[in-house]
């Protein structure tokens, strides 16, 4: 029992620990930012209580030196950026990104560095010094892009030796370890490589997808800058999550990225606009590009057209030949509730200053709450219910316990169950008894019966009766007994154990057998009657020489006394009982040979004045 309750305990609390750990974990799910110098916004005008991470880019490669360098022109503002943007969220986490897309000579200077043990070595001794002098908590990598096997090897071996070193400087200066990240092509698969996958999600913290701009040449394509879903086209940012998640990168180590801006074009005809129109160059900047706050201007001033495309989960909008593709409010909530329902850590934008009025990171912030409260909701629904139901088993072992307590009777469940069974039985058969004395009759336990008889010994065995043997015994009161025991495939004999005792139990008479109680344990059916010295009437008729013992004074006082027994049986008890089964052997003799009736197996019953059975066999229910 004691050890029930701990069973209980025990998962309760399990499952309480790991309620809060699942929510821990939500804890760290990224809402992040990019912000460069220049970008139009200071570090300290970001509204940083809209991220948990801010990533401050970028930081440059000395293809000379191989070390990580921070310009002059950026000094003073990286060695700011932690503190400027933790005045309005201290909990803001920032990291340092190195290298960034820029143009060739970035990605060659990387392949370079990401060659040699040597260089690498010195990457990364100067990219964590780095990281430390100017308060980063973690760095971030943007190579863009390995673009052959070599180099995507080398890549590997970069980040395994980062993680490593990372480890390395934890240890040795005590501070907590800096997160490593990466920017990474929103796909696993470049045209002719694949990302190290395994060694990425064993080195890194968490790798940011860039799901936009997945056009390659966008100077030579139209189309949806950053489609969540693109039916019938391979290029969207869900073709590269599920890539990713398929080459085996935990879900929850991939960050899906969006843009804070947008990609201008000019069409080739103003009445063909939909995604995929021809045009002939890009428009407004050198590379079309946008930022998302200069499009809410542009289209609050010009007569546009907008349209969500909910096919693409992106938007779009036009004004003559000017054709603008970019992520609305709608599209960034769908987004962040995509990157839940795919279990991703969560979401980045490419760049905070591309929304200076900070609608799309509220919306973002908005869905991911919305959705993070659903989810507590669901957590604390079910912890609600656990412990619900908790106490409804608590409440019921109480009752079983307390049952029990009251009854002494047997070991474990079982007994406690068959107990409570046998009460409630010995309940129904009060209500539903002829004369409604069950509670005359004493229940016995096996153990009782079975040393009372010698274990059922054939020395104890008196004879057979209707439905089993008969046996011989002597309780522990010194009261002698006879037990009838129901043959455990009889089914017969289950019924007329039934009927004997219903019947057997309201009645009584000094020339009925009677019925003392009856045993139910562990399958077992025994009735238990008092026990009669001289056998039955047969062992004396027809026995050659023991006939001769009756002589006619007590002939005619056994068959008085049957017949005293049968008139009290029809005529005065409550009811009208008919024995059907009348025969020498089941007339039994006291020791002054006053004879008693017994085994009512096959009795009936009738209600006073009926003229038929109206009842079955079975008259109650036990
Ligand atoms: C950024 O800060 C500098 C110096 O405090 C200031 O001169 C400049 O105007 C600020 N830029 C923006 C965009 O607010
Ligand atoms: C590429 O960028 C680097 C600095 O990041 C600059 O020195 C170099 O001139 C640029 N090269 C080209 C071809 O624009
Ligand atoms: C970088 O290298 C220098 C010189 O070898 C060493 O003193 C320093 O501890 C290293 N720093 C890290 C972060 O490994
Ligand atoms: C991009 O497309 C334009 C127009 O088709 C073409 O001139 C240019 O060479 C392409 N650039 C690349 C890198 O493929
Ligand atoms: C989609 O993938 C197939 C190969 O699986 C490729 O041939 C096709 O060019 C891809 N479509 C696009 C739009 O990239």
């Amino acid at each position: 029992m004691a050890s029930n309750d701990n069973h209980v305990l025990l998962f309760l609390s399990f499952s309480f620990l790991s309620l809060l750990q699942i929510n821990s974990c939500m804890a760290q799910n990224v809402k992040g930012g990019y912000w460069f110098p220049d970008s139009g916004i200071n570090a300290s005008d970001i509204d940083s209580t809209l991220f948990t991470h801010l990533f401050c880019a970028f930081a440059d490669l000395d293809a000379s030196t191989n070390q990580v360098v921070i310009s002059r022109s950026k000094a003073r503002s990286f060695a700011a950026f932690t503190s400027d943007v933790q005045q309005k969220n201290p909990s803001v986490v920032t990291l340092l990104s190195i290298g960034g897309g820029g143009n060739g000579s970035i990605a060659d200077d990387f392949a370079s560095i990401a060659s040699q043990p040597s260089s690498r070595k010195t990457f990364i001794n100067s990219s964590i010094a780095l990281a430390r002098s100017n308060g980063f908590h973690g760095l971030d990598l943007d190579w863009q892009y390995p673009e052959t096997d070599e180099k995507m090897a080398n890549l590997g071996f970069l980040l395994h030796e980062w993680r490593a070193a990372v480890v390395a400087e934890s240890a040795s200066s005590g501070k907590d370890a800096l997160l490593l990240s990466a920017a990474v092509y929103y796909t696993p698969h470049m045209s002719s490589t694949d990302y190290p996958v395994a060694t990425m999600a064993a080195s890194l913290d968490w790798i940011n997808a860039m799901a936009y701009d997945f056009y390659g040449n966008w100077s030579s394509t139209t189309g949806p800058l950053a489609a969540l879903y693109n039916p019938g086209n391979n290029v969207s940012g869900d073709d590269g999550v599920s890539a990713w998640i398929q080459a085996n990168m935990p879900a929850e180590k991939i960050v899906l990225g969006f843009p804070f801006f947008g990609r201008a074009f000019t069409l080739t005809d103003a009445k063909n606009h939909g995604y995929f129109a021809p045009f002939t160059g890009v428009a407004i900047s050198p590379d079309g590009s946008i930022k998302y706050n200069w499009i809410t201007t542009y289209i609050s001033q010009n007569s546009v057209t907008t349209v969500h495309d909910s096919k693409f989960g992106s938007a779009y909008c036009y004004s003559g030949t000017t054709w603008i593709s970019y992520d609305d409010t709608q599209t960034i909530s769908t987004k962040v509730a995509y990157a839940r329902e795919r279990g991703l850590k969560g979401y980045y934008a490419w760049h905070v200053a591309g929304d200076d009025n900070w609608i799309l990171s509220q919306t973002a912030r908005e869905a991911s709450e919305d959705q993070q409260h659903k989810r507590w909701f669901r957590r604390w629904f079910w912890l609600v219910m656990l412990i619900s139901i908790a106490i409804v088993i608590l409440f019921i072992f109480g009752l079983i316990y307390y049952l029990r307590r009251r009854t002494l009777q047997s070991e474990g469940i079982l007994g406690v169950i068959k107990g409570f069974n046998r009460r409630f039985k010995a309940m129904v058969h009060k209500v539903e008894s002829p004369e409604s004395s069950a509670s005359n009759l004493q229940t016995f336990r096996y153990a009782t019966l079975r040393a009372a008889t010698n274990n059922f010994s054939s020395e104890n065995k008196l004879g057979e009766g209707g439905f089993g043997p008969v046996y011989k015994g002597k309780l522990p009161t010194g009261q002698d007994i006879a037990v009838k025991r129901l043959s455990k495939t009889s089914n017969q004999g289950l019924e007329e154990f039934k009927n004997e005792v219903v019947l057997t139990a309201g009645l009584q008479h000094v020339n009925l057998a009677r019925l003392l109680g009856f045993c139910t344990d562990r399958e077992e059916k025994m009735l238990i009657y008092e026990y009669m010295p001289n056998g039955s009437l047969d062992f004396y008729l027809f026995d050659p020489t023991r006939k001769y013992l009756l002589d006619w004074e007590k002939r005619v006082q056994i068959i008085e006394g049957i017949t005293q027994g049968l008139l009290y049986l029809q005529e005065y008890s409550n009811f009208t009982i008919i024995h059907r089964d009348l025969k020498a052997s089941n007339v039994l003799l006291d020791k002054d040979m006053k004879p008693k009736i017994s085994d009512f197996g096959m009795a009936r019953i009738f209600r006073k004045g009926d003229l038929e059975a109206n009842t079955g066999r079975i008259v109650g229910t036990l």
